[in-house]
């Protein structure tokens, strides 16, 4: 894993919309991976802005989001698709034929319908970066803990602490979704490239234990040490429990000298 640790929040938005600007500059019709969550939002107003003023072009791109809410009726302000419609693909030029949001308003045969949709992503040739973020239990997408380290896509039901973080998102007495369809960490695994993103104190003890604590699947995010090519990026919030962190500084120093592709 490629540490990077940045001062503020915005650095890290700008160099995660960097590396998947760059991305789809070099390979114009690849297949992205995308999340959603407050982590995200800086970074695709920043692929906005890049997309208007520089003129960068997704026409060619393929989308698959991480995950969907189930139970929530179409078009809610807090699903996924409704994020994604709003910060993103409203604004740059995506062909809606190659946006793939998992449908949350699925009510049976959710099996067929996960299998289904890993067969899309199959079909798109996998995918070539998968941008994430993770949850303060250590998840990523919604592979909460105890979650099978070889998933794939299916129907997961939220942690405790997940409806605890998403209960902000729903007006009172309103109900929540107790439930989303996720790709699974198998499925996450596959991806070419991966960008972990992490921002904030109150992501720092999941950062630590994701990138420096044991392969466990009671922290999901720790399945990404087996990747091959894996950048996290990070503020120094989330870094603050990191032990090595002068070494991860180093690393990186290295690798702008000796293989700077590797920082894309
Ligand atoms: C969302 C997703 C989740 C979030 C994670 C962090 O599509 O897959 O794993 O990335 O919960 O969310 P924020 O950025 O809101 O802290």
């Amino acid at each position: 894993m490629l540490v990077i640790i940045k001062n503020q929040r915005e650095e890290l938005e700008r160099e995660a919309a960097r590396i998947v600007a760059r991305a789809v500059r070099r390979n114009p019709s690849l297949t992205l991976g995308l999340a959603t969550g407050a982590t995200m939002r800086g970074v695709y107003a920043e692929l906005v802005r890049i997309h208007r003023e520089e003129g960068l072009d997704f026409s060619d791109a393929t989308t698959f989001n991480l995950d969907e809410y189930v139970g929530l009726p179409p078009g809610h302000p807090q699903s996924f698709r409704h994020f994604m419609m709003e910060n993103f693909f409203r604004h740059v030029n995506v062909n809606p034929l190659n946006i793939n949001i998992p449908d949350g308003t699925v009510r049976s045969n959710f099996d067929e319908y996960c299998a289904s949709y890993e067969a899309s992503i199959r079909n798109a040739g996998g995918i070539d970066l998968q941008i994430l973020g993770i949850g303060r239990n250590g998840h990523i997408g919604f592979n909460e803990p105890a979650s099978s380290l070889g998933s794939r896509t299916r129907l997961k039901a939220f942690s405790q602490e997940t409806l605890d973080d998403n209960r902000k998102f729903f007006a009172a007495g309103e109900e929540m979704p107790k439930c989303a369809i996720t790709v699974g960490i198998g499925t996450i695994l596959e991806a070419r490239h991966i960008v972990l993103l992490a921002a904030g104190s109150a992501k720092a003890r999941a950062v630590a234990r994701a990138i420096e604590g044991a392969l466990t699947a009671s922290c999901t995010a720790s399945a990404l040490q087996l990747h091959p090519d894996v950048t996290c990026i990070i503020d120094e919030e989330a870094a603050a429990e990191l032990a090595q962190k002068d070494y991860y500084r180093r690393v990186v120093e290295l690798t702008a000298q000796f293989t700077p592709s590797r920082l894309w």
